[in-house]
């Protein structure tokens, strides 16, 4: 459904991206997984075109997007969740969940904000508070249920983990399964390798800008590299 080929990126003269390609099938939850400043976030941007790609292809169930402007994934079926929530802090926490919707009819908008109430009750006691006042956690699940609003076929979310207690990781670790279940496809980044492969379909170890790996949850978490590097897993000599 949504596919990076070959997907370069520069900031001004410096190059972050390195040929990445990544695939995301539909319904399949996919971790980018890598160290602070590999290019995480770069890639995200980069199929969400919040930054354009220099050269490759950003393809959406075949049509390549990565010349055209950020505003026409909304309405192909993507979404984003982005780093540090962005919450709009002094507007209410309705507001906030609505503003996801504004690209669609109020009809549908009211359906969707139903759907997303269902997936986050914990949210609806606080539907009058301003967004500013709420829990890291609480902000979190309210940018996701933003992120919803437009009901994406494809989620793509930035470090959603970040930030968070261990009982609010374990919440919306649990969100995105639901989400999952319910048939939308998940792009999210993480720094903890264990986190990332447990729960995904696939995953992609990024370093300094390029793929270095690639496999499904189960064969990221067994490879002796990420064992190594990333779980601290010291092999014994066989
Ligand atoms: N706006 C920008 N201008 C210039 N360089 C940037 C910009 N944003 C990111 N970079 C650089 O691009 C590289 C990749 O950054 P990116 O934010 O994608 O990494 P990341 O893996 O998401 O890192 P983190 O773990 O810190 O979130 C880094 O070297 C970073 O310094
Ligand atoms: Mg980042």
């Amino acid at each position: 459904m949504l596919k990076l080929e070959n997907v370069n990126v520069h900031y001004g003269a410096t190059q972050v991206l390195w040929d990445v390609s990544m695939e995301v099938g539909a319904g399949e939850m996919v971790a980018v997984m890598g160290p602070n400043g590999s290019g995480k976030s770069t890639v995200l941007k980069a199929a969400m075109g919040l930054k354009k790609a220099s050269s490759g292809a950003v393809l959406f169930d075949g049509e390549d997007l990565r010349a055209k402007p950020a505003t026409v994934r909304p309405r192909r079926g993507m979404s984003i969740v982005l780093e540090r929530r962005r919450l709009f802090p002094r507007m209410s926490v309705r507001e906030n969940i609505m503003l996801g919707g504004y690209a669609r009819p109020a009809g549908e908008a009211r359906g969707s904000f139903a759907w997303v109430l269902g997936l986050f009750p914990e949210i609806e006691p606080h539907l009058d508070a301003t967004a500013g006042k709420l829990s890291g956690g609480q902000q979190q699940m309210v940018a996701i249920a933003r992120g919803l609003m437009a009901r994406p076929r494809v989620l793509l979310m930035d470090e959603p983990f970040l930030g968070l207690s261990p009982a609010m990781v374990k919440n919306v670790y649990g969100i995105m399964k639901t989400i999952n279940s319910e048939g939308v496809a998940v792009l999210f980044n993480e720094q903890n390798a264990k986190l990332s492969f447990a729960m995904s379909h696939r995953g992609y170890l990024l370093e300094s800008g390029r793929v270095v790996l690639s496999g499904s949850g189960e064969e990221m978490l067994e490879h002796p590299e990420v064992r190594r590097v990333y779980l601290g897993v010291r092999e014994s000599a066989a």
